[in-house]
């Protein structure tokens, strides 16, 4: 068997710091408040509920992940956040419209101590939020990291952690391209002195945490980490870094239909996806700017899954198009529509249909609580840079320069786990199983 790594046991408190406290963000905290008090079954979280098969199947060791891995527990975890509304996390999460007040109302008085720190915000960012209350004033990019590192640092005190992570939970930004400021540390650094445009409120955070030890992933779809800058300064400061955008709703689905489909080397014509969807995150994808950002890694995924260029007959032709349109009936209660034209022996045509009603927040909630606990299993066990083992949680999985990312939900759970068993000293699976057939 191979030698485990060393691992810092999980000792006191971890905070978990979100920048946006919207529906995503206040979903998490009520749903792990409600967990840890018994109310409610952490349903959707791998790190919670997931087993994890070690050695041959004969042997029946089938533990839960969390009693594999040391991980830290639901009770020693603490939350926090900045965002450009002052409103309490309670208040955030009556009007996000998520959970119903019953179940708020069960976590209320610990939701209302949720406070938002003052946010870095921009309006060029992020448009159309009106009446933001809760914005600070600083004179350069530099001085906005300087406050944010404090507000980092009290957190740390006050709340009384031995460790920190922080996940973007905040609006979906503008789409930019990477420009010269992202292509090193040097320049990204000559930027936030010289309040350079090109950079986003969520680098400003990124930064902060990363200068400050604290790990990071991106829950949306932005930049933020994905550049050489951000890679360069998670190198040198030791801390693990992972994105982006939380794979659920559509995008989830495309990632477990897609590769059964060409597992079986059927066709694919057309795949057309359309939402509509009602919360703050749908007005704010409203905006062709901020969707053009969702639109990029929302498209990439079916590419890369079907890898047209060694399957042409197959993907070679495929018509993609994915559509948000707001609805605000509908809150946070998407649905979305996916009509998939396929084809089968001798090129013959089908369709597959899919109207998912899906509750966005509901999807993404567990996702948060997983991510902050690999990444803090991560630095415990002294890794830094980019966690492509985590890909299993995103729509556009960060990873090496040079490597293509791994879409298919399969390769991304296999390739998690096999991490962990990586990490604990135990054999790799590789499904193989010629043993149990071959004479010894
Ligand atoms: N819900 C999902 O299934 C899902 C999936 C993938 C990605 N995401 C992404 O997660 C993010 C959060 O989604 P949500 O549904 O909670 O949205 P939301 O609009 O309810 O919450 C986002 C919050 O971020 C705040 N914010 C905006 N700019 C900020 C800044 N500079 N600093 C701090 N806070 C800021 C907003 O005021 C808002 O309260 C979005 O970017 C969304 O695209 C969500």
């Amino acid at each position: 068997m191979p030698e485990p790594i060393p691992i810092q046991p999980p000792v006191g408190r971890l905070g978990v710091l979100t920048p946006g406290m919207g529906a995503v963000a206040t979903t998490f905290y009520a749903g792990v408040l409600a967990a840890r008090r018994g109310f409610a079954v952490p349903v959707g979280s791998l790190t919670q509920l997931g087993h994890i098969r070690l050695g041959k199947r004969t042997e029946d060791r089938n533990p839960l992940i969390r009693e594999f891995v040391p991980l830290a527990s639901l009770d020693d975890l603490v939350f926090g956040g900045w965002d450009p509304y002052s409103d309490d996390a309670y208040t955030a999460a009556m009007k996000a419209g998520v959970l119903e007040a019953r179940h708020l109302e069960a976590v209320g008085e610990e939701l209302r101590a949720i406070r938002p720190m003052k946010a870095v915000f921009s309006p060029d960012w992020v448009s159309r939020l009106e009446g933001v209350d809760n914005v600070a004033e600083e004179e350069s990019k530099m001085a906005q990291v300087e406050r944010l590192v404090e507000d980092i640092e009290r957190f740390r005190i006050e709340e009384e952690c031995d460790r920190l992570v922080m996940i973007w939970c905040g609006s979906t930004e503008a789409y930019r391209p990477p420009a010269a400021v992202h292509q090193s540390l040097d320049a990204f650094e000559k930027g936030l002195k010289e309040n350079d445009p090109e950079i986003a409120p969520s680098q400003i955070y990124a930064y902060a945490a990363l200068t400050a030890g604290v790990p990071f992933a991106n829950g949306a779809p932005n930049l933020t980490v994905d550049c050489p800058a951000m890679v360069e300064l998670a190198d040198r400061q030791g801390v693990p870094i992972a994105g982006k955008d939380f794979k659920t709703g559509q995008t989830l689905l495309k990632t477990i239909i897609a590769p059964g489909l060409k597992a079986r080397m059927l066709g694919i014509r057309g795949w057309y996806s359309t939402n509509i969807l009602g919360n703050r995150d749908g007005e704010v994808l409203d905006a062709p700017e901020n969707f053009r950002t969702k639109e990029v890694s929302k498209l990439g995924v079916l590419e890369q899954i079907l890898q047209p260029d060694l399957y042409p007959e197959l993907y070679g032709d495929i018509y993609h198009v994915v559509r948000i349109n707001y609805y605000p009936p509908r809150g946070d209660d998407k649905e979305g529509w996916d009509n998939i034209d396929i084809f089968g022996w001798l090129g013959y045509p089908m369709q597959i249909k899919i109207d998912f009603l899906c509750k966005d927040s509901i999807l993404a909630a567990p996702l948060v609580l997983d991510l902050a606990l690999f990444l803090d299993l991560a630095a415990r066990a002294g890794k830094k840079g980019i966690q492509e083992w985590l890909s299993f949680y995103f729509k556009s999985p960060q990873h090496a320069p040079g490597l293509y990312p791994e879409n298919d939900l399969f390769i991304q759970l296999t390739k998690l786990k096999n991490t962990l068993r990586h990490w604990m000293g135990e054999d790799l699976i590789t499904h193989l199983g010629a043993e149990y057939y071959e004479e010894t």
